[in-house]
């Protein structure tokens, strides 16, 4: 899309839809923080900045997860560095490469927008994407996402409905709400 006026206006337009999908469930007041949770052992750092991580070859139902950055008061957090690592449909990382691997800033109101693959469970764990989000001069907050209903939810201990996304049938595969509060 090398249009940047045509490319503003899809990205407008994705919000607007993702947003209406989702109605993401920021509101002003206190919020528990997202609970945070291990890096585990295939984070890299230089991932290119990308809100799809989408491409020909890589294995995996479309999966479109939209959402907020917000403080504890619900207030948005503008500018926001989110980092999304992941396995493909097979479970597979490409640790070689960035693969299924970017990063992205949130918008003026604080808003996300990630178009990827649903992950594929692997070993003992259950379907999950890795995410910091990353606000400068605050402590990093890195923790995972999960998908209610995958399979492989009951036997990863690492699993916490706080953090499970609910997935629901989008136009093109999946699609799914999540805001992270941080906690300051
Ligand atoms: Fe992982």
């Amino acid at each position: 899309m090398a249009n940047p006026r045509i490319h503003k206006a899809f990205l407008a337009c994705a919000f607007v839809s993702a947003f209406a999908a989702a109605a993401a469930s920021a509101q002003t007041g206190n919020r528990p923080p997202t609970p945070a949770q291990t890096e585990g052992p295939y984070f890299k750092a230089g991932s290119p900045e990308r809100r799809s991580l989408r491409q020909a070859g890589v294995a995996g139902v479309p999966l479109r997860l939209a959402g907020k950055v917000v403080d504890l008061a619900g207030k948005p957090v503008p500018g926001a560095r989110l980092e999304f690592w992941q396995a493909d449909g097979e479970g597979r990382y490409d640790n070689s490469g960035f693969t299924l691997r970017g990063h992205q800033f949130a918008d003026g109101e604080g808003r996300y927008l990630l178009d990827t693959v649903l992950p594929a469970r692997y070993l003992n764990r259950a379907s999950h994407i890795h995410v910091k989000v990353i606000v400068g001069g605050k402590p990093p907050l890195t923790t995972q996402l999960y998908f209610a209903g995958e399979s492989g939810n009951e036997s990863d201990p690492l699993v916490d409905a706080r953090l499970t996304v609910v997935l629901t049938d989008g136009p093109e595969g999946k699609a799914g709400a999540f805001d992270f509060t941080l906690n300051f």
